[in-house]
């Protein structure tokens, strides 16, 4: 199947930052980032850079990754108008990511890795797994609901593709909290709750 669609790259060419503010639970997860005294931090999925820009302000060596060109640009532009600096990388999440075992201390990600079926968000989740070290810190959100369009195609189990609004074409994974401690077996949760937009989000160490 594939699972690539450049529904967000559209997205930000015709709205630009749409969304400015980092998300709530990251003064928790910044904090939490410093008790491990973390250093290299991954934002799988950066968008157009409030996360980027969030860590680098904290002072974290940060790396981005997004399969959307214009997020990219987005994201370094603030970073210069922010005088800050973040490796970003062009990039399919769904592929090898290109930094070798163990290399992070943390990885954020947030509202991305449900923009896939079941197979690839298993391969993604092997590679943050791969990439992240032993006791690594993750911050992952994922949708609960189907609120993105009026009508969808069931591709398979809770994963739907929306045929309308802005996302249309781009698969979308709903999750339940018992389903993220499936797929996230290697990993110590700590916690998972709901945020303001119906999201699971899941706080893990990596076992
Ligand atoms: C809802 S936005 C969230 C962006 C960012 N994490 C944030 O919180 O501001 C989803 C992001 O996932 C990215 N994305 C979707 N599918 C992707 C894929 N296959 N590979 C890499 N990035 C992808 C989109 O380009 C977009 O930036």
């Amino acid at each position: 199947m594939k699972t690539v669609s450049k529904a967000w790259e559209k997205i930000f060419q015709q709205q630009g930052k749409v969304f400015m503010e980092p998300h709530w639970d990251m003064p928790k997860v910044i904090k939490q980032l410093k008790d491990i005294k973390a250093e290299k931090v991954l934002d799988l999925g950066s968008g157009t850079g409030r996360h980027v820009i969030n860590l680098a302000q904290n002072g974290f060596s940060v790396y981005g990754l997004d399969n959307s060109q214009e997020g990219i640009n987005t994201t370094k532009q603030w970073l210069k108008t922010e005088k800050l600096n973040a490796d970003l990388v062009l990039q399919e999440m769904t592929e090898k990511l290109p930094w070798e075992d163990n290399y992070f201390d943390a990885i954020v990600c947030v509202q991305v890795i449900h923009h896939a079926d079941i197979a690839a968000i298993k391969k993604i989740i092997a590679e943050m797994e791969r990439v992240l070290k032993k006791g690594g810190f993750i911050f992952v959100t994922v949708p609960k609901l189907k609120n993105q369009a009026t009508k969808y195609k069931e591709i398979e189990p809770n994963t739907y593709v929306p045929l309308d609004g802005w996302e249309k074409g781009l698969p979308h994974h709903y999750f339940n909290p018992e389903e993220l401690k499936d797929f996230f077996l290697n990993f110590d949760i700590v916690d998972i709750h709901l945020d303001q937009i119906s999201h699971h989000c899941m706080s893990a160490f990596k076992l």
